[in-house]
């Protein structure tokens, strides 16, 4: 095939958003690279063969943004559902609605409160100790809901995120943990929010799917990259720290294993996100994807569920959530001076979650993209010159 103007590594969000803009906008050739056997990174979504149920291979993905122009961009690929999303979360054997709101402070102490008589109760218990002076999660947690909601809708659920107890972990890993004196329990608040009509994959492909763009899957670019014309510029959305031999040492990440069934029932849960907050059920939260799409038309007698276990990530294991301890901070700071030094010399561009060491929501990696197409790329291909 013809040489490629730009070579994008991953097929992700990043990725295939820079090589549609790309290859629709400047009418250039890209070459989109993946290491694995599809498309889409974690995005990527198909559904399970005995009943045909759409679910999200790498873990659940609701779509949701306040940005009008990535609302307005992601419309060309795909049509939105009405789904708006909900998460509920058992304790103790009783089941509560989340984020935690009036409906769960009235639940919990099995009483009915008015949003002010909440917040005094809320503010009184959380006054046990001062968010400044907070030595651990444990404690800020404390500052900011109390202990009560603390023990049943946090303890137990951090700790297996964290296989941590919560006494060892540092206050930073959270930063507010808001309380609403609303019934309001949607989930996200901002202006948009849906699932891709036709799924996740469609919508990808449909991203994808442009004369100037050549995909090859199954290929990793660490193979193929001595083959690849060597001045051609790179925009690389695979593990920063792997691009540079882990010359500054490895980042860290939490990883999640699934454990996927299909039950004879037509419904398991009546929702589609349960969170577990008893620290001794082993999983995290259990996932109902027929929830997802109610408006299709699905077995009325099987139901997929997938039950989410979280733990730290080992070599080879998927890199799901950044851990960002200090070390990992200052690993980052190595690894982005070196990015500026390659994208000088070699016209290599690090994007994406795995390339920035962030956690993006994919509006974030497909905003994030279009920043990068606008002032770096653009310029680069009509103006000339490095890409830094
Ligand atoms: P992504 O990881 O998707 O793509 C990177 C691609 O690069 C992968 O396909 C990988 O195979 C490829 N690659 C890596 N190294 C390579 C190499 N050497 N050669 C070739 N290819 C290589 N967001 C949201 O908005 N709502 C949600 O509900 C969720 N839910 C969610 C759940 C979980 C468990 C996670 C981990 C993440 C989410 N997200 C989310 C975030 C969402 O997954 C994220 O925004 C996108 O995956 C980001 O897209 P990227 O293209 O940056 O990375």
């Amino acid at each position: 095939s013809a040489r490629p103007d730009l070579v994008v590594v991953g097929s992700g969000f990043f990725g295939l958003t820079v090589a549609e803009r790309v290859a629709s906008q400047l009418d250039k050739r890209v070459l989109v690279l993946d290491r694995r056997d599809h498309i889409g990174g974690n995005a990527y979504s198909e559904p399970e063969p005995e009943t045909g149920i759409e679910i999200h291979r790498y873990g659940a993905h609701l779509f949701h943004t306040s940005n009008e122009r990535v609302w307005q961009y992601v419309n060309q690929f795909t049509e939105f559902t009405k789904y708006q999303h909900k998460v509920y979360s058992i304790y103790a054997g009783k089941t509560y609605s989340l984020p935690i709101n009036l409906a769960t402070i009235c639940q919990y102490f099995d009483k009915s409160f008015s949003p002010s008589e909440a917040r005094a109760l809320v503010a009184e218990q959380a006054g046990e100790i001062d968010t400044a002076e907070a030595q651990n999660l444990e404690e800020k947690a404390i500052s900011l809901i109390g202990r009560p909601l603390y023990e049943a809708f946090i303890r137990g659920y951090t700790k297996k995120q964290w296989q941590t107890d919560p006494t060892e972990l540092p206050a930073a890993v959270i930063a507010r943990l808001p309380v609403r004196y609303t019934f309001d329990n949607r989930y996200f608040n901002d202006t948009y929010e849906g699932l891709p009509v036709g799924g996740y994959t469609a919508w990808l492909q449909e991203m994808a799917d442009h004369p100037n763009i050549e995909v090859r899957l199954s290929t990793d670019w660490f193979d193929v990259r001595d083959q690849l014309p060597a001045d051609v510029p790179t925009v690389f959305t695979g593990p920063i720290d792997k691009y540079f031999g882990y010359e500054a040492g490895a980042l860290g990440w939490r990883t999640l294993d699934f454990e996927t069934e299909v039950l004879p029932i037509g419904d398991f849960q009546g929702t589609s996100v349960m969170n577990y907050a008893d620290e001794d059920v082993p999983f995290t939260r259990i996932h109902e994807f027929r929830h997802f799409h109610p408006e299709r038309d699905y077995p009325a007698d099987r139901t997929v569920v997938v039950r989410e276990y979280s733990r730290f990530a080992e070599t080879g294991d998927e890199p799901y959530y950044p851990i960002n301890t200090p070390e990992d901070r200052a690993k980052l700071e190595r690894y982005r001076e070196l990015a500026k030094q390659e994208a000088a010399e070699k016209r290599v561009l690090f994007g994406g979650r795995l390339g920035t060491y962030k956690y993006l929501d994919m509006h974030m990696a497909i905003g994030s993209a279009l920043s990068m197409f606008d002032n770096r790329i653009r310029p680069f291909f009509d103006e000339g010159g490095s890409l830094d």
